[in-house]
């Protein structure tokens, strides 16, 4: 309900002039459970934005509120999602860490005429799931692509993948298989791992019995990764000759410490570091960290999530602060600006950023791992997306 203020009212009986209103946000993301950390993620990007930004756009107030969904889980991402549309009115959705999770929920727009914004859930598919979905993420047919090309550039004939099996390991698979075969190389195997696998050691043995110069690897960022690396160390395969080859969610920043010396060299293909070198970067990672408290636990999500928030600051200005999803979306298609991460796009044919793709590698700096950029692939659609 709207709450008029007597002189707000007299403003608009006298010639229309727009009110003062909040605009609510609901966000659905990991907040607790295991993947907890990449739900603070979500929250320092969007506590960045709003530090350097401020809570109003024009006369309103952007109010979040946010729910706990702390692992995939379709069933009551679609249930939170109609609570947030029906009992707290959010104008705008956002967040969505998990496949899944935006895939359950995509359907529910048209009917709440809201528009989304996934600040994770990377498979290419979801763009197709509803026309009011807009993405700040990345695919992992985006990140994947890139990695394909280096793998045969360094010499690599024989590679085995290795993914978890749900969407964004599906298409990270048919991103690298693709792009390794077109380059000329082989693949001598393809494994996928459910998603609850946590002891790695018998995957560590396949890749070993292979005959792989090189694994290409992708699992959700969170325990399962780290899990995976550190059995990759602890296994001996880098010692037996072994090349490591992965998207950037192997390696986030938050799990280097961890990960010591032993990930040291390893190359991974992503969107975001947070040793990329920019000032809007620097501004960006100062406020994220203060929202954060912990800045060794700043990663990917936080950047997915702070350019969310610009995305819908943009479809608020456009829409005067009207509930009008189409015109929303409409006014967000071919916006262009300098992130983070450097500089993007919304693709105004699928909804989904346009970004450069880097090539990083695991460097010790200052006595500090980082994921040290060495390479940019510009302007990276997603090669994943197809025409409904
Ligand atoms: C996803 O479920 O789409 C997802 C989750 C975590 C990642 C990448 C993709 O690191």
């Amino acid at each position: 309900m709207k709450r008029l203020t007597l002189l707000a009212l007299a403003l608009v009986l006298s010639g229309g002039v727009a009110i003062a209103d909040t605009i609510k946000i609901g966000v659905v993301g990991p907040f607790s459970g295991p993947a907890a950390q990449q739900g603070r993620n979500f929250q320092a990007g969007i506590d960045a934005w709003l530090a350097l930004n401020g809570n109003k756009i024009g006369n309103d107030t952007i109010e979040i509120v946010y729910r706990d969904l702390p692992t995939a889980d379709p069933a009551k991402s679609a249930a939170l999602t109609r609570d947030l549309i029906v009992g707290e009115g959010v104008r705008y959705l956002a967040g969505y860490y998990y496949t899944p999770d935006a895939m359950a929920a995509a359907p529910i727009l048209v009917e709440g005429n809201v528009p989304m914004v996934v600040f994770n859930a990377a498979t290419s598919a979801i763009m197709n799931a509803s026309p009011y979905v807009v993405r700040t993420s990345f695919t992992t047919w985006q990140t994947s692509t890139p990695m394909a090309a280096v793998a045969r550039e360094r010499g690599i004939k024989k590679a085995i993948t290795v993914v978890t099996d749900y969407g964004p390991g599906v298409d990270a698979e048919s991103a690298f298989v693709k792009g390794f075969k077109d380059a000329g190389g082989e693949i001598v195997a393809s494994v996928r791992m459910p998603m609850n696998t946590n002891d790695f050691s018998p995957i560590m043995q396949r890749i070993k019995d292979s005959g792989a110069e090189a694994v290409f690897a992708f699992l959700p960022s969170g325990p399962a990764t780290l899990g995976f690396m550190k059995a990759f160390a602890e296994n001996g395969l880098k010692k037996a000759g072994i090349t490591l080859l992965a998207p950037g969610d192997l390696t986030q920043e938050s799990d280097l410490p961890a990960l010591g010396d032993s990930a040291l060299g390893t190359l991974t293909t992503f969107h975001y570091a947070v040793s990329h070198d920019s000032p809007e970067n620097k501004a960006f990672v100062a406020a994220a960290s203060k929202a954060i408290g912990d800045p060794a636990s700043l990663t990917f999500p936080a950047v997915g999530a702070y350019d969310g928030m610009y995305v819908i600051s943009k479809m608020i200005e456009a829409t005067k602060g009207k509930q009008d999803a189409k015109a929303a979306v409409e006014a967000v298609k071919g916006l262009s600006w300098i992130s983070p991460r450097g500089p993007v796009t919304i693709d105004p044919q699928n909804r989904h950023i346009t970004q450069n793709i880097y090539l990083r590698e695991v460097a010790s700096e200052n006595g500090k791992s980082i994921n040290k950029e060495i390479r940019t692939f510009e302007k990276q659609g997603d090669p994943g997306w197809k025409a409904p």
